[in-house]
C-alpha cells in the first residue's frame, strides 16, 4: 500500500513538472532585455511610429496592422516571419526569448 502511494507521488511529480515546461510562461523582466532588439524600430513608450508601429498598448489594440487580432500566436507569428522591412526572428530569438518578449509586450 505504501509503496504504490509512492508510486502515485512520484508519478504526479512527473506529471507536474512536465506540464510547468509546457506551459512556461515567459519573464517580463527579460524580455524588456530582448526587447531592445526590436526598440531600434518600436517604441514602447510612446505612440511614435519610428520604422515601425509604436508597440504601446499591442495587445489592447483591436487589430494589427495586418488585420489580425493581436494575441500569442499572431504576434508570434509576426516575430518569427516578419513583415516589409522587419526581419524575421524565428532563428535570432529561442523559444524561451520568444515568450519573455511576449509577456513583455504585454505590460506596455
Ligand atoms: C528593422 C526594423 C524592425 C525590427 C528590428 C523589428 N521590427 Fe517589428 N515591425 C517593423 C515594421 C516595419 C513593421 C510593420 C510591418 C508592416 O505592417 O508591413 C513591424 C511590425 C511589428 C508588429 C505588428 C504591429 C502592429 O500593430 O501591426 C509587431 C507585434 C512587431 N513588429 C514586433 C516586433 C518585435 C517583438 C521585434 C523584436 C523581436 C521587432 N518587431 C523588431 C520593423 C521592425
Amino acid at each position: 500500500m505504501t509503496k504504490r502511494v509512492l508510486v502515485l507521488t512520484a508519478l504526479g511529480a512527473l506529471f507536474t513538472s512536465g506540464l510547468a515546461v509546457a506551459q512556461k510562461k515567459g519573464d517580463a523582466a527579460k524580455g524588456k532585455e530582448v526587447f531592445e532588439q526590436c526598440g531600434v524600430c518600436h517604441s514602447a513608450t510612446t505612440g511614435e511610429k519610428k520604422m515601425g508601429p509604436s508597440l504601446m498598448g499591442l495587445f489592447k489594440k483591436e487589430k494589427m496592422a495586418n488585420g489580425q487580432k493581436p494575441t500569442d500566436s499572431s504576434v508570434l507569428a509576426m516575430i518569427n516571419k516578419g513583415k516589409g522591412t522587419m526581419p524575421a526572428f524565428a532563428d535570432v530569438l529561442s523559444a524561451g526569448e520568444k515568450a519573455d518578449v511576449l509577456a513583455y509586450l504585454k505590460t506596455l
